[in-house]
């Protein structure tokens, strides 16, 4: 078959055919998981945009149902966007989202489940009250959009924000409801930052450290610490910072620990926008879903027919340095491996591969765990210069020769490695500490010509002195996607690549070691996927 056939992922959301975007409402209820998502039903291009519908028991298997949300009335007619869930007092699920209406504004309505007894909530209705939310007053109607999940308040008030900007400014606009259908502006934003353009698909939630993975977006107290993200439509890329909430007067306060701005921290530091997390009441848990577009040709999105994923859902808590999140795939995941190969205690020399047999490789999923604490001494001189990571992991690409690393894997990858994708570890050495750069190398991803292929990079906010010198690595890989997640959860990065030869069982795996000092694995692990039900696929 063409390869752009064989790049179809197997274990990641995606519908049958036709362009998907955001994920929007994911929720929760009644023992059922939904995810709707912004979907083109007539092309693999943007538009015509409605709010498609799956369900899961897992996050893992999904079932197609009916379009939830789609244009009918003058609030919605040129189009169904981005917007969110909340359950209601009295288990009763709601969803705003962001109509554009007849004059092609942006309006926020809302829907609610026509039955509340069908499980699936297949039939949503869209009250003729709407919109409940009007661009008035200053606000740019144009700009104007993805309302969040709401949060109950002391004041008795509901409280959503709604991504915007004034100039250059990005703006939360915050609104108030006491009973979700009467909604004031109020006369601050709960956040917003200088020249930062518009602030899409916003996302505002109480993040703890572990035991505890999670907690409603209605909880407030004293202490807790919040997630505040918005998605930068002139970078594309998620950023977020940790901060807190103060309730009283209704404003999101950085901790100041991270930029509040294009340079700061990301969920992803790849291929990742629009993402939205969700209170998985089942299971305690906060769980973040995110898209990943397409980096071929569009072309080439018609010859395929189908356009964007949904990475793998991650649960996300707060690391224990109160400095940033953590982020790892469900463990639902586990329940699509199935055959199980590795290594144990097996030193990478400098220069060399080791491959990883017995498995095909384009669809699994790779643990591994090094240890450097017998070069670490030895590691280059960071310069504070470098300081963005993805312009160091272009520069310093997965062929570029170190002192400890790049070592990492090479996935998706031929026999000869004429192909493959480079996911590795550099590790500097900056006065008594180190520093751990993370990169994703897709430049010999594919003999195909006419694919975007950045490399990719972030740091990793990780002690190694107090590691023992030990670091890991988990790897998705899936047909076109590869997604990791370096130091269990801390960095994670998603990359699309459409490699030409190295498909289906011709897809390899091999740890590599291009740095001068060898590197040890303590353990590798690479598991075949199983392909779940995907939509009917
Ligand atoms: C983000 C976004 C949202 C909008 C939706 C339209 O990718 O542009 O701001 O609601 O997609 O599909």
């Amino acid at each position: 078959p063409p390869a752009t056939i064989s790049n179809r992922t197997g274990y990641h959301f995606q519908s049958p055919k036709n362009w998907i975007n955001d994920p929007n409402g994911p929720m929760y209820y009644n023992g059922i998981y939904h995810l709707f998502y912004q979907f083109n039903p007539l092309a693999p291009v943007w538009g015509n945009i409605v709010w498609a519908h799956s369900y899961s028991t897992d996050m893992v298997n999904w079932k197609p149902l009916r379009h939830a949300i789609y244009p009918t009335k003058p609030f919605d007619i040129n189009g169904c966007w981005s917007g969110s869930a909340t359950i209601l007092p009295g288990n009763k699920p709601v969803i705003m989202y962001t109509g554009i209406d007849e004059q092609n504004r942006q309006v926020q309505n809302i829907a609610f489940p026509k039955n509340l007894s069908d499980p699936y909530l297949r039939e949503w209705v869209k009250p003729d009250y709407n919109p409940v939310i009007k661009p008035e007053g200053d606000i740019n109607s144009s700009a104007f959009r993805d309302p969040t999940t709401a949060w109950y308040g002391p004041d008795s008030h509901w409280k959503t924000i709604i991504g915007s900007r004034n100039g250059r400014l990005g703006m939360a606009v915050l609104y108030k409801s006491r009973d979700f259908i009467k909604w004031v502006k109020a006369d601050n934003p709960l956040h917003s930052a200088q020249n930062a353009g518009m602030w899409e698909c916003p996302d505002f939630f109480p993040v703890l450290p572990k035991p505890m993975l999670g907690v409603d977006n209605s909880v407030i107290r004293n202490g807790l610490k919040h997630v505040f993200k918005v998605s930068l439509d002139e970078t594309r890329y998620d950023y977020y910072t940790v901060g807190t909430y103060d309730f009283i007067h209704n404003k999101y306060v950085p901790n100041g620990l991270s930029p509040d701005n294009n340079t700061g921290l990301r969920f992803d530091y790849g291929n990742f926008y629009a993402s939205k997390t969700f209170f998985d009441e089942g299971k305690g848990r906060r769980v973040l879903w995110g898209w990943s577009n397409e980096s071929d040709s569009t072309q080439e999105d018609w010859e395929k027919g189908w356009a964007g994923i949904q990475t793998i859902p991650r649960a996300l808590w707060l690391d224990g340095n109160g400095r940033q999140v953590v982020q790892w795939p469900i463990e639902e995941v586990n329940k699509l491996r199935k055959k199980e190969v590795g290594i144990r205690r097996k030193i990478v020399k400098s220069g060399s591969v080791i491959e990883i047999k017995g498995i095909e490789a384009a669809q699994a999923d790779v643990e591994v765990s090094f240890d450097l604490s017998s070069s670490l001494e030895k590691a280059e001189k960071f310069n504070l210069s470098w300081t963005d990571p993805q312009k160091l992991c272009g520069q310093k690409g997965a062929d570029e020769k170190g002192g400890i690393g790049p070592f990492g894997l090479f996935v998706l990858a031929t026999d000869d490695r004429e192909e493959r994708t480079a996911v590795f570890f550099r590790i500097f050495k900056e006065g008594q500490k180190h520093v751990i750069l993370m990169c994703h190398d897709p430049t010999k991803s594919s003999k195909r010509t006419g694919l975007y292929k950045p490399t990719y990079g972030g740091f990793v906010d990780y002690d190694l002195s107090k590691s023992g010198g030990k670091l890991s690595l988990r790897t998705l890989i899936d047909h076109s996607v590869v997604e990791s997640f370096g130091a269990k959860g801390r960095t994670c990065i998603t990359s699309r690549i459409y490699p030409n030869f190295a498909v289906g069982s011709n897809a390899r795996l091999f740890a590599f070691n291009n740095g001068a000092e060898e590197v040890k694995i303590i353990e590798l692990t690479a598991w075949e996927m199983k392909k779940p039900f995907m939509n009917g696929i």
